[in-house]
């Protein structure tokens, strides 16, 4: 094959395919350019295998069947296929590169309200289940995170990504971090916004502008797109006690579809520690955006204490 023996046989062997994704490998020693000729259309040559498979998850319908004629070589095809599809029935992003197939992008906002290790684990639970994650932290967030852990995260959105890519484990590209006032940040668009948007913790300012929709920097812009849209919007509340004026505005955004997930953690599943009261709630985030985990065991899993 590398010396191009069989070369004849090759157009024989894909003549029922209704379309072929050739790859030529560096080093070989005949070009593959003419013999893909012959096939028209239905034809394709790469030179680099992750613009095959990315191009092969764009042209490929449901029911299509695809057959890889590779003995397992190719830098990993069949892994890389099988993953990028993967993506893309999850509504990830598939580009050129797989390093960066990830499962659909989901947003977090971190405002001001205490709890902001809720929010930080948050991330790092969906970076390590795959998906992008589209970060953005208030300046009062900021000021919470210092004041109530030992981390410290820049505000510049670049570097911010990086800090946070770091501490989670994030491969490149995984995290992205928009500024207060990127207004040219997918997420303040219809078409852009993922499909789900978490604000964790959700301070009772922020709650207040998403519930009358002030959108007067990009997170509260960010919910008031995924309001508009119909989407997923879920936000998690600190105080105590709450205030009337913080009631209505939670009954104002429930009745919109909006999820109220305050910072409440149960006790019913017995928490050793402070990470246990932090899972207790990421899960139930999890819940609601339909991504499955086993940070906490589900009601009826919980074993009797005096078993
Ligand atoms: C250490 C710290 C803890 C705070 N805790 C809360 C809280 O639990 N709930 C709340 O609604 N606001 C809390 N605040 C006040 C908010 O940060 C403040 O109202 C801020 O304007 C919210 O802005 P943001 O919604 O843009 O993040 C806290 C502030 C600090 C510095």
């Amino acid at each position: 094959m590398r010396l191009g023996a069989l070369r004849e046989r090759l157009i024989e062997s894909v003549a029922d395919a209704d379309g072929v994704f050739w790859f030529q490998p560096a080093g070989l020693d005949w070009s593959m350019d003419e013999l893909v000729a012959t096939q028209g259309a239905r034809a394709q040559l790469f030179s680099d295998i992750d613009a095959l498979v990315a191009a092969v998850v764009a042209q490929a319908s449901p029911l299509d069947r695809i057959v890889v004629m590779s003995n397992g070589g190719f830098e990993g095809v069949h892994e890389r296929l099988l993953a990028a599809l993967a993506a893309a029935k999850e509504g990830g992003s598939v580009t050129a590169n797989a390093d960066t197939v990830f499962k659909k992008p989901i947003t977090v906002a971190l405002t001001g309200a205490s709890g902001a290790q809720y929010g930080l684990r948050l991330i790092d639970v969906l970076v390590a289940a795959g998906h992008e994650v589209w970060v953005m932290i208030s300046k009062a967030a900021h000021m919470v995170i210092a004041t109530e852990t030992d981390i410290e995260l820049p505000a510049q959105p670049q570097r911010l990504a990086e800090a946070l890519s770091e501490r989670s484990g994030a491969r490149p590209g995984q995290i992205r971090c928009f500024g207060r006032e990127d207004w040219m940040a997918p997420v303040a668009s219809g078409s852009g916004a993922p499909s789900a948007m978490v604000v964790c913790p959700c301070s009772t300012g922020t709650l207040s502008a998403v519930a009358t929709g002030a959108s007067n920097n990009l997170i509260e812009r960010a919910a008031d797109v995924a309001i508009k849209e119909r989407r997923t919007l879920v936000l998690v509340p600190r105080e105590s006690p709450f205030s009337p004026i913080h009631l209505e505005h939670m009954l104002t955004l429930s009745r919109l579809g909006v999820v109220i997930l305050p910072a409440a953690p149960g006790f019913y599943h017995c928490p050793q520690s402070i990470d246990d009261l932090i899972d207790f709630i990421v899960a139930r985030i999890l819940n609601q955006l339909g991504i499955e985990h086993s940070l906490v065991p589900r009601w009826g899993e919980v074993e009797n204490k005096d078993d």
